[in-house]
């Protein structure tokens, strides 16, 4: 991916063609999110496209099913597009932990084979990993991220000492949750195909916040979130296999999606199950809710339209300007990487100096701000996302807010 250089003040006209673009959005205007890295918000043709969805499911659930079915092959399509892969390897499912927990649960686990995980994921993630160990026997080894990392080979260099040749399965973040550290996918994927390991990538930030070539980073499992920096609404997530691998990934949730008679192939040697692609067989977990995903194709549109690297440059542009702002205080120190191959819309900051306080809940109820905060140790550390329906003053103002709070706590 090439480098973004962050560029800032834009011109006036720029900045009206974004404030053009907050306005679609639906999050209260007297409120300033920073919070996309948790949940992104709708954009309101996304929320037309829902809502009718959900009109046209009510008036006859039955009869108007087909409809919604094709709606959400549509969908799938466009996420395709966006992500570059077939659309017959990728399936919709409700999240980045159900994907990930679909492969982690889904591959046949032999004694002595160990997963190797970066130490920087999430928590839920973490758990699934952990109660593999504990269901299958693996053995889980970490692979020790400096943070933050001077450059994407620190992170390579980390996964070479610690895999071994019992490693089957490599996982690591794409965009990670604590400093929205961008690994580099493809040289991990190589590496873990070097070894005979499989890999799976957590993609649950990058769809809406960065460009994806799926079919470039050649990984075996990517599991990516749409209802984050995609703006889908919630509980829409994918998986894509690659296709020489996906029989070896039993499913997790055996419905209608499976045949007695097992598996055949299409013309390209992709597994089919009832005629159908494998993967969509996944995603066969009893009756869903299909407006989501409809709805998701709207948002790939409405992104698409925008453009995936503007998105993608403005967020890192605020990030850039925040970035800077917060470099004036000594007590602020970036922990997302600055290698611009490493960094995008997410910055976090180590806080001193704020004592006991729980800096989320001034942040929101004296400042109307929405970001996440954790504490380590003495310190405070904040999260903060940059997204499309953010702009330079709701930087300033998470700036002066930050510098307030502390001043105030300095003087109690
Ligand atoms: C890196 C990472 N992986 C996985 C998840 C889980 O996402 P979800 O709850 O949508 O499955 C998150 C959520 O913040 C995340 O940051």
């Amino acid at each position: 991916m090439p480098a973004i250089t962050p560029d800032w003040p834009t011109t006036a006209a720029e900045e009206s063609k974004w404030d053009a673009v907050r306005q679609l959005f639906l999050n209260d205007p007297d409120q300033i999110y920073l919070n996309t890295g948790s949940w992104g918000v709708l954009a309101r043709p996304v929320y037309d496209a829902l809502i009718a969805a959900i009109r046209e499911q009510e008036l006859n659930p039955t009869a108007n099913r087909d409809g919604l079915l094709e709606g959400v092959a549509q969908a799938r399509r466009r996420l395709a597009g966006l992500v570059n892969a077939c659309p017959e390897d990728l399936t919709f499912l409700m999240n980045v932990t159900v994907a990930v927990n679909a492969v982690v649960n889904g591959l046949d686990w032999q004694d002595g084979d160990e997963i190797l995980a970066s130490d920087q994921e999430y928590g839920a993630i973490d758990n699934c990993l952990h109660n593999a160990s504990r269901r299958w026997g693996v053995t889980l080894r970490r692979a020790s991220i400096p943070i933050p990392p001077e450059g994407p080979r620190d992170v390579v260099k980390a996964f070479e000492a610690a895999i071994t040749d019992r490693t089957r399965l490599v996982l690591c973040s794409h965009v990670t949750t604590g400093t929205g550290l961008i690994a580099p996918v493809k040289a991990l994927a190589d590496l873990a195909h070097a070894h005979g390991a499989l890999i799976v990538i957590d993609g649950a930030h990058a769809p809406g916040m960065i460009p994806l070539d799926l079919r470039a980073y050649g990984c075996d499992f990517y599991g990516g979130n749409c209802h984050k920096w995609l703006c889908s609404p919630k509980g829409v997530g994918f998986l894509h296999v690659a296709p020489e691998v996906q029989e070896r990934m039993k499913h997790l949730v055996v419905g209608w999606g499976y045949s007695k008679n097992g598996t055949t192939k299409d013309g390209d040697g992709r597994p089919l199950i009832n005629g159908k692609p494998y993967m969509w067989g996944i995603e066969q977990w009893g009756t869903a809710s299909l407006p989501e995903q409809v709805a998701t194709g709207e948002a790939v549109r409405f992104q698409t339209d925008i453009g995936l690297e503007r998105i993608a440059q403005r967020g890192r542009q605020l990030a850039g300007y925040l970035r800077r702002r917060m470099s004036e205080f000594d007590w602020a120190e970036l922990l997302s990487p600055t290698h611009p191959e490493m960094t995008g819309s997410i910055s976090t900051f180590r806080l001193s100096g704020f004592g006991e306080m729980k800096l989320r809940e001034p942040l929101l109820q004296r400042y109307r701000i929405t970001a996440p905060v954790w504490r380590e140790g003495p310190h405070q550390v904040v999260r903060v996302s940059t997204h499309i329906y953010n702009s330079f003053s709701q930087v300033d103002r998470l700036v002066e807010a930050l510098r307030e709070l502390r001043k105030g706590e300095q003087q109690t």
